[in-house]
């Protein structure tokens, strides 16, 4: 297939979380399977050493003139063949902010609907102009467009490419990282998305009466993604327990009702990880490699994270970590909440993570509150990331909900045993640890506990810690196990594979 990957980020060159990491190894794997492979993402300069990133990536000459909020943009492409993957970035100043490249601190920027509207209306006419390698990636090609910045191109390329007689050959995957941000503007915002007047009823949505500011408010709104629901021809989410709760009331965010009508195009696919950065045999940034099959080198690396945190040195100290946005789906305020009672016992803490200046704030107190004992890293910091990962024994994940969650993938290659909140991708991929399975050898790979509540995540944590420290075979076996299963990307891609077949056996959902 010719495959177009549409994506808001792409790691390495850019990311806030693991929608970067996925479209940065999912197309790589997919190529390697003999597709030919385009990602196409914002040339975000951001005036830092970051931009290293991009500087590989060269002008293609191709300016592309695009009618977008009424005014006319002009939109050049960069381009660098890497790993079987044609990555193309769109240049046009209005990516090219310090930070985060979704908003500051005052928020998200004000204009990403344009932002993304400029990336989706690019993303369509690149297939067309781009000769990447001298030759275009074509009509017929497959449209693999993710989340709400995406998730304009579905909708174009019905509402405004087919009615003139292109892209009819092209389909299009819509996939779900996180169902909670959909790209929800004033309707007003509709005429500035480039579609003709009669496609309102594709983004136009009315949002719950619960969200309402007031009175008068009608809740009339454009919703990007749920554009991309309605006239996607295949949906896929990244986990496949994440795909049966975005169709319930719990879990749709107001679009249970029409995700459950497209059941039957819908699919949930594990995501997979890149095993070549995420390899405790030959990570650079961790302190001493070790493998599954000696793991002696973990404990180095430990002490060696101790001492970058200025905590006690222990070994033998059970050392639990966190990585994340500080968001409230990633249930940090339950974690911050149940530190003071957790610091009664003997362990050490850290967490790492940016984002609610709140919860940065109560991550700082906490650690002066419990110096020796508790550390908050507010940042974003990919070696550091490395470094908790290799160097705990306890992944906490106590997420309110998560689509499929790549730390606790992560932490099992890194022997790190995982507790979890039992939800999504979480329940998916932590097999529950059960002393009495395989003739009471125990078999598992972690803790999922349910429900969600400090009083159950303490006592699923304190089995973690007890078993750390009494049973010490029994803890070998859940490291074992989590460090052998196979989190490569191959079953996956082979399963996005079947999609793409899939997609092409019928004709285009809107034609
Ligand atoms: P989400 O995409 O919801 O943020 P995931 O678990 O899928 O959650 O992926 C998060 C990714 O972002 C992981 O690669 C994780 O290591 C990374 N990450 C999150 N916060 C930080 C941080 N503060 N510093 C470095 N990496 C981080
Ligand atoms: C999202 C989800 C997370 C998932 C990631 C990559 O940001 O919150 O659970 O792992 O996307 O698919």
């Amino acid at each position: 297939f010719n495959i177009i990957f549409v994506t808001a980020e792409a790691a390495p060159y850019s990311k806030t979380g693991g929608l970067g990491d996925v479209c940065g190894s999912l197309p790589i794997a997919l190529a390697a399977r003999r597709h030919r492979v385009m990602v196409i993402s914002p040339r975000y300069l951001n005036g830092t050493p970051a931009d290293i990133n991009f500087a590989a990536a060269v002008d293609v000459d191709c300016h592309v003139k695009i009618h977008c909020f009424g005014g006319m943009q002009e939109v050049a492409f960069f381009h660098e063949y890497r790993a079987g993957v044609d990555w193309v970035f769109v240049d046009h100043p209005c990516y090219h902010r310090p930070g985060n490249p979704y908003g500051d601190s005052y928020g998200a920027f004000g204009d990403n609907l344009f932002r993304f509207t400029l990336l989706c209306q690019a993303a369509c006419e690149a297939p067309l102009v781009l000769p990447l390698g001298g030759f275009t990636y074509g009509e017929n090609c497959l449209f693999l467009v993710n989340d709400w910045h995406a998730s304009l191109v579905p909708v174009l390329l019905a509402a405004k490419y087919r009615p003139y007689g292109v892209y009819k050959g092209a389909r299009s995957v819509l996939v779900i990282h996180n169902l909670s941000h959909q790209g929800v503007e004033p309707a007003v915002a509709y005429m500035n998305l480039g579609l003709p007047p009669d496609w309102y009823g594709a983004v136009g949505w009315v949002f719950p009466t619960w969200a309402r500011t007031h009175a008068l408010d009608t809740g009339e709104a454009v919703n990007l993604l749920k554009g991309a629901v309605v006239t996607a021809d295949r949906i896929v989410t990244v986990s496949k327990g994440y795909s049966w709760e975005i169709t319930t009331s719990e879990g749709g965010y107001g679009l249970q009702e029409l995700l459950y009508g497209r059941k039957s195009v819908l699919k949930g696919i594990t995501n997979g990880i890149d095993v070549t950065e995420w390899d405790p045999s030959s990570d650079v940034h961790i302190a001493c490699s070790y493998s599954k099959d000696d793991v002696t080198g973990k404990v180095n690396c430990k002490i060696a994270l101790q001492k970058e945190l200025g905590l006690p040195i222990r070994p033998d100290c059970p050392l639990i970590g966190f990585i994340g946005r500080l968001d409230y789906q990633k249930g940090v305020d339950l974690i911050l909440l149940a530190v003071p009672e957790l610091m009664h016992d003997d362990v050490q803490f850290v967490m790492l993570g940016a984002g609610d200046p709140k919860f940065e704030d109560w991550m700082r107190a906490t650690e002066s509150s419990y110096r020796d004992k508790f550390r908050g890293w507010v940042g974003f910091n990919v070696p550091v990331s490395h470094r908790i990962t290799a160097g705990c024994d306890i992944l906490l994940m106590p997420s309110r909900f998560e689509p499929c969650g790549l730390n606790q993938l992560y932490a099992m290659r890194y022997g790190t045993v995982p507790v979890v909140h039992c939800t999504g991708g979480l329940r998916d991929t932590v097999k529950n640890f059960d002393p009495h399975a395989q003739d009471g050898k125990g078999d598992g790979t972690g803790w999922a506990f349910s429900p969600l509540s400090k009083e159950s995540m303490l006592a699923a944590l304190r089995l973690a810690i007890g078993t750390y420290r009494e049973h010490k075979s029994t803890w070998e076996g859940l490291m074992k196990r989590g460090m052998e299963r196979d989190c490569t990307w191959d079953s996956a891609a082979e399963q996005y594979e079947q999609v793409f077949e899939w997609a092409f056996m019928d004709q285009p959902y809107v034609s």
